[in-house]
């Protein structure tokens, strides 16, 4: 029944994509506006600040050709995949001050999911230094940085660490199972293994950004982040506890990860809305009602995966209502219009990334029903 149904939205949406990629060939679109995409793909910046081509949602672009083609097979969405992985290849390396942890993000969608498609070498090669690079910002006290400092604040950053990286270290679990070396796998468990004990907390909701003493690993303070405020629970960092600590027990059979994505999973539920929406932060104030279609579309992939290692009807319960909420009242299948879901909010506070569209929100989106549908490249 899911099934049917997940496959029918697939259908629309192909067909929705084949024109979106005609208007949209060679761009790397990261928002939309009024139903139009923007495009990062000629945008170099020397540090990852708004916008650029190193921007942490540029490989969902790509990201979506390489799933919808094991969808349908249409050869067009591989053209258009090997377009955006060479322009990424702009951030490697000579970009260097312009990355972050986000490298996971950046390419396990795009060239890891390509590489699982047809063993492309050079894609590979591609995953392989990016997870290199988030390696290289592990600090042996257990964490990974997330970010350069920025010469714009000049905020020290060398000891924050944010929840989204449990998604990011995916790449880290990848590698080592490509390379057969343990290395980049015990990074990413000791990393997973910090977040957990100090990132969640008792209730189960999750701190955004966490700050550790970089000389001792000591845990110092969390701050709000992207959230509404510190104490707070940004409703898209619950999504990537949720779907990132079920995916470390997935690659470790840690049963204490699964516990935790659990507990996350948990507040997450006893925190939803009857009718399926998401808030962008569950503390925020009853108004301004600010909601995130990302937050539904990424939980609703992390509770698929609950529901596949545990059995529990309730999971698939959860994801299919935000699924059901998404499809219903928040998309747009039109070919008129270049992006899907509707409502996504980058941050809590932020001005121009409210309500809008966002590419890896239709990434998160189309990977739930490819879920459904067991057709997904399972790359996380
Ligand atoms: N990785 C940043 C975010 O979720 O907005």
């Amino acid at each position: 029944m899911d099934r049917v149904w997940a496959e029918d939205r697939l259908s629309l949406i192909d067909k929705k994509l084949r024109t979106v990629i005609e208007r949209n060939k060679g761009a790397i679109p990261a928002i939309a506006i009024n139903g139009h995409y923007d495009n990062r793909a000629d945008m170099t910046r020397t540090w990852n600040a708004d916008d650029g081509l190193c921007w942490w949602t540029n490989g969902f672009w790509g990201g979506i050709m390489n799933q919808m083609y094991a969808f349908s097979g249409f050869d067009g969405y591989l053209e258009e995949e090997k377009t955006s992985e060479e322009l990424l290849d702009g951030c490697l390396p000579s970009l260097f001050k312009g990355l972050h942890h986000d490298t996971g993000f950046m390419w396990l969608p795009l060239s890891v999911a390509r590489y699982m498609i047809d063993g492309n070498e050079k894609s590979e090669d591609r995953g392989l230094l990016a997870a290199t690079l988030l390696l290289g910002r592990y600090n042996p006290n257990g964490y990974l940085r997330a970010w350069n400092d920025n010469p714009e604040t000049g905020v020290n950053t060398r000891g924050w660490s944010i929840i989204d990286s449990m998604m990011n270290i995916s790449i880290l679990y990848w590698a080592s199972t490509e390379l057969d070396d343990p290395r980049f796998a015990m990074v990413a468990e000791k990393h997973a293994d910090t977040t957990m004990r100090n990132a969640v907390r008792e209730d189960g909701s999750v701190r955004h950004i966490t700050e550790y003493d970089a000389e001792t690993g000591k845990y110092l303070r969390e701050y709000g982040g992207q959230g509404y405020a510190e104490g707070s629970a940004w409703t898209r960092g619950q999504a990537w506890g949720i779907y990132g600590f079920a995916n470390s027990f997935c690659h470790t059979g840690r049963e204490d990860f699964l516990a935790t994505s659990e507990k996350i999973a948990s507040f997450f539920m006893n925190h939803m809305k009857e009718d399926g929406h998401i808030p962008a932060d569950f503390l925020q104030p009853e108004e301004p009602h600010i909601e995130d279609s990302t937050a539904a579309a990424i939980a609703s992939c992390g509770f698929i995966e609950l529901y596949k290692h545990t059995n529990k009807e309730e999971y698939l319960e959860t994801a299919m209502k935000m699924l059901k909420a998404l499809d219903k009242d928040r998309s747009d299948y039109s070919p008129d219009t270049d992006n899907i879901l509707q409502k996504c909010t980058g941050s809590y506070h932020g001005t121009k990334d409210r309500e809008i569209g966002f590419v890896y929100a239709d990434y998160y989106y189309i990977e739930a029903l490819l879920k459904l549908a067991g057709k997904a490249i399972e790359i996380w």
